[in-house]
């Protein structure tokens, strides 16, 4: 099992939209598969299409954590079905662990090593899956250290703009001491570049810092924007699963992205 944070201290960079598309990726590739809601807006979750509520989110069991108790919260995601549908020789599974505001308890910057290791043990008992996907909310206070504590990788977002180029490098920084803090097995696996434009001047530079900041550290592919995101999340489908042919460009980049994440952590 691969456990992967996708996280970034800026917000509204692209976190969610990286794990849904690893996501979509990895049901396309059969790969089975848990999203961990940790963010307290819980947008992966309706993302997903799943209800929020419809089971006891991962904040209830944080907070009262019980042995085999992930597996009996995690909701089945919407397009799994029409996964099948389409491909029913590729049985892979994909769920998610719900978020809520109960998580919001732990996303103080104060956490105790015991609640820093909260998430790390309820996924002990867990072996369901080959990915685990964690959707971090924008900071790295408790939630985010939580999830990287229980991590094998983290997959930082940035965008092509000055703020999210500046953030990243002191994520990337916070990342380090972490893992010399608490000298963890965690890998840094790379930054993702989201939402570029191609055309804009102020994008090409910016994605060339971040190529001399992180060298290979920035993660291939770079993921566009795409006009019709909204659109296709707002209708809680699969990138893989809508029609078109750029947004199969878009499926394709993410089957890509997918490869790299899992083969950098396969080499270390
Ligand atoms: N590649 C893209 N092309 C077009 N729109 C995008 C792309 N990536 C993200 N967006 C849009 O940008 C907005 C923010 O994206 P998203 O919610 O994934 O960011 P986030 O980092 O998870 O935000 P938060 O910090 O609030 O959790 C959303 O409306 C999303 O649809
Ligand atoms: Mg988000």
């Amino acid at each position: 099992m691969q456990v992967v944070s996708i996280s970034s201290l800026k917000g509204g960079v692209g976190k969610t939209s990286v794990t849904l598309g690893l996501a979509s990726a990895a049901l396309n590739q059969g790969i089975s598969t848990l999203v961990i809601d940790l963010d307290p807006h819980a947008d992966a979750t309706t993302g997903l299409g799943v209800e929020p509520g419809t089971t006891a989110p991962i904040g209830e069991l944080l907070r009262r954590p019980r042995k085999g108790g992930l597996d009996e919260i995690v909701s089945r995601s919407a397009w799994t079905l029409r996964q099948h549908r389409r491909h029913p020789q590729r049985q892979a599974r994909l769920d998610v662990a719900q978020g809520s505001a109960l998580t919001g308890f732990y996303d103080r910057p104060d956490l105790r090593p015991r609640d820093l290791r909260r998430l790390a043990k309820l996924l002990e008992s867990s072996n369901n899956y080959d990915l685990v996907l964690i959707d971090c909310p924008p900071s790295l206070s408790g939630l985010t250290r939580m999830a990287w504590f229980a991590s094998d990788g983290v997959v930082l977002v940035a965008e092509p703009s000055l703020f999210s180029v500046a953030g990243t490098e002191r994520s990337l920084r916070a990342l380090e001491l972490f893992r010399k803090e608490f000298s963890t097995h965690l890998r840094t696996v790379g930054v993702v570049a989201n939402r570029y434009r191609e055309a804009s001047p102020e994008h090409a530079f910016r994605l060339s810092e971040l190529r001399g900041m992180f060298g290979e550290r920035l993660l291939s592919p770079v993921i566009p924007e795409v006009p019709a995101w909204q659109q296709i999340q707002g209708a809680a489908h699969a990138v893989h699963h809508w029609p078109g042919e750029d947004i199969q460009g878009t499926a394709t980049l993410f089957d890509e992205l997918l490869g790299s994440v899992r083969s950098s952590l396969e080499t270390h």
